[in-house]
């Protein structure tokens, strides 16, 4: 049963927090552009409002997920500080061309898996290393592409939470660098330019829908979001019944742990705490929380491919819950949708798990 809560704590006063730009970075970058922005007029006439706008990042910089954005700004930035010379941000080949000097840095991060690929891939394109972290329950296919990327694989016996301490005890290590999507006390400078990094994707929608779905794991693209849709927007977090911190942590006003294991198939949001720093955010600007059933995400996913979009359960996740949510009076009273509203759901990834892609849909991923 799919469970949707209003924020008790929403604060109409709510400023984001002051950020730096990462659009000429990211413009900068070797193939870049704009992922599509789709209408979807049959999703509209299904959830009986006027216009549904798909943001489908199911492809950014060749990888299936819009992490790149964040971790690759945050890699920069961290980058550039070790070297001293933070102007270097700027770009990928000023900082490559100074690799040598930075002897066995090894980025390191904890993942369950878009982020942990995206840090890879940042460290072979700027001649590093990458040590990432992941759960003992992630899909094979997903560690193969982050191992794929040139990594050290290191698999954890336990959540992605246990993955997260211990990636930050090999962070104490002075050749290592963590360039995590969450944070924890004291280590706050790295995961705040994560957030920054997403605004890019915000910053290219260039429409204002009244409501937007957005799947949440520790909250740093929900956070971004916060910052980067339109004030007017209604925001909806989207997060498996198995892994519901968000909704925890509203109900407790503070970040709490849901322990683990988190059994779900949604793996980008498979997380057990809020990350701090995104917290604010998500308590003062979010207009509700919902939780799903792994079923509603599936639903989400059938959907989508069968509207010719092949996509992963994160993205499945925000149109399984507008699917859920939106037929229902009660929620659509709560969230002030009717037939003349706008909603913008957030495609975050492409397939990342193909076997199960074809176990859903009846057919292979292509
Ligand atoms: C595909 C996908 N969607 C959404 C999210 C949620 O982002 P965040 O962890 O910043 O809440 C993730 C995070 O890994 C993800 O991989």
């Amino acid at each position: 049963m799919d469970v949707l809560l209003r924020n008790p704590s929403r604060d109409p006063d709510w400023a984001p927090p002051a950020g730096e730009d990462p659009g000429p970075f990211h413009r900068a970058l070797p193939g870049y552009a704009p992922t599509p922005l789709r209408a979807a007029p049959e999703l509209a006439a299904e959830l009986g409002v006027a216009e549904v706008w798909l943001k489908d990042e199911a492809e950014r910089f060749g990888l299936p997920s819009f992490k790149a954005l964040g971790a690759w700004w945050a890699a920069a930035c961290a980058v550039a500080e070790r070297l001293g010379a933070p102007e270097l941000r700027a770009g990928l080949a000023g900082l490559r061309e100074r690799a040598g000097e930075l002897g066995d840095l090894t980025l390191v991060c904890a993942t369950d898996g878009n982020h942990g690929r995206a840090v890879a891939r940042f460290a072979t394109l700027a001649g590093l290393r990458a040590e990432i972290f992941v759960p003992a329950a992630m899909a094979a296919a997903r560690q193969a592409a982050i191992a794929s990327e040139g990594a050290r694989v290191v698999v954890v016996d336990g959540t992605y939470d246990d993955a997260v301490a211990r990636s930050a005890e090999r962070g104490r290590e002075p050749e290592a660098l963590v360039v995590s999507d969450t944070s924890w006390p004291g280590y706050e400078a790295i995961p705040a330019h994560v957030i920054e990094g997403y605004a890019t994707l915000f910053a290219e929608i260039g429409v204002a829908p009244d409501v937007a779905f957005v799947p949440v794991g520790v909250g740093a693209l929900a956070a971004a979001a916060a910052a980067g849709l339109p004030a007017a927007t209604r925001l909806v977090s989207v997060e498996p019944l198995a892994a519901a911190c968000t909704i925890a942590s509203a109900r407790a006003g503070a970040p709490v742990e849901v322990p683990g294991p988190h059994d779900t198939a949604m793996a980008g949001l498979a997380c057990g705490i809020p990350s701090p720093l995104a917290w604010p955010a998500l308590a003062a600007r979010f207009d509700a929380f919902c939780a799903i059933a792994e079923e509603t995400a599936d639903a989400g996913v059938r959907r989508l491919a069968a509207l010719g979009l092949d996509r992963g359960e994160c993205a499945g996740a925000a149109v399984g819950a507008a699917l859920e949510l939106l037929r229902r009076d009660e929620a659509r009273a709560a969230l002030g949708v009717d037939e003349r509203s706008s909603v913008l759901l957030l495609l975050t990834e492409g397939i990342t798990d193909p076997e199960r892609f074809a176990r859903i849909t009846g057919r292979a991923a292509p």
